[in-house]
């Protein structure tokens, strides 16, 4: 990364029907005809719905997927031992070059993809699939501070022009409202698919290790689960220079830290009481045909 210069930021388009910006689908052949493998997990989030915090349940700590050696955790930044399938950033080797390279078993992938764009060899293979959700307002500031500090994403605007954006759709991997009810859908009709909430993993984070544990069919001992518990912890996190993004010279830390705030009801910090309403109505109309719930505060 160091010989890096800044890109200038990229333009949204069209790409079979959701937004993208280019470094999303320029690989898209080999993203298309993606080999998966029956042990592979996929861990699948709108951006900044808190797939940080899934990765580290999975790929952080040695006890839970023993590939992963505790030297590489501090070592070794999260995205090159965890792949994210569909990018494409030139300067460092592909998502799908990357995952094909790992010999580790099982690999662990990420990906923010909808479920209809997602490679059809994971459902073939019937992968593992983690989806974290998080509630529409939170997970529409946290996305507004990204675009700001990083280079790699179109530019916001303020703060209302974001969120025009964010309700209408007009966001990189598409609106928010099609990703969380597409996935939501699918897992009724696909049984390896864990479907959590950022809020349940931040207000209860053993309870939801050991979901995650049982759902990867792993036996760990209570001390092991405790020791994941603490080592997911914000605070914990965001001083691993391997899971804080330090390393990425596209984002620029001094306009927001990519481990920010980590806490449910920010958006109260943000929202006007004219914006609050606004999103609340669209959100009846854009989600009256599913049944999945979100919590806005916990
Ligand atoms: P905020 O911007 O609200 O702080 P992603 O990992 O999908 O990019 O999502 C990033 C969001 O998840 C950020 O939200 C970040 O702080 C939060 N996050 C990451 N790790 C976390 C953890 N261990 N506990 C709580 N929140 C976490």
């Amino acid at each position: 990364w160091s010989s890096m210069k800044l890109p200038s930021r990229p333009e949204l388009f069209d790409f079979e029907g959701v937004s993208m910006v280019h470094y999303f689908t320029d690989n898209w052949e080999k993203v298309k005809n993606f080999q998966a493998r029956p042990d592979d997990i996929l861990i699948a989030t709108y951006p900044k719905a808190g797939k940080s915090t899934a990765w580290n349940f999975t790929g952080k700590q040695p006890s839970i997927l023993c590939n992963d050696a505790p030297e590489r955790q501090t070592s070794q930044p999260i995205y090159m031992r965890v792949p994210f399938l569909e990018s494409c950033f030139k300067v460092i080797a592909s998502g799908t070059e990357l995952a094909d390279n790992l010999t580790t078993s099982p690999r662990l992938i990420k990906t923010h993809l909808p479920v209809q764009l997602v490679p059809k060899s994971f459902w073939e293979q019937n992968s593992r699939i983690v989806y974290v959700a998080r509630n529409g307002k939170d997970n529409a500031v946290s996305y507004f501070h990204f675009d700001r500090m990083n280079m790699g994403e179109p530019e916001p605007g303020d703060w209302n022009t974001f969120l025009q954006k964010f309700i209408e759709g007009k966001k990189v991997f598409g609106p928010w409202y099609d990703h969380v009810s597409g996935w939501w859908e699918k897992k009724q009709t696909y049984s390896n698919l864990l479907y959590m909430f950022y809020e349940d993993l931040v207000e209860d984070t053993g309870r939801e290790v050991e979901r995650l544990c049982s759902f990867l069919g792993l036996s760990t001992s209570v001390e092991e689960r405790e020791k994941i518990t603490k080592g997911v912890q914000f605070d914990a996190m965001k001083q691993n220079k391997m899971t804080n993004y330090s390393t990425i010279p596209v984002m620029d830390f001094k306009i927001s830290p990519f481990m920010r705030k980590g806490k449910v009801g920010d958006w109260k910090n943000h929202f006007t009481v004219a914006q609050n309403e606004q999103f609340d109505e669209v959100y009846k109309q854009k989600m009256k045909n599913t049944t999945v719930k979100f919590r806005t505060e916990i």
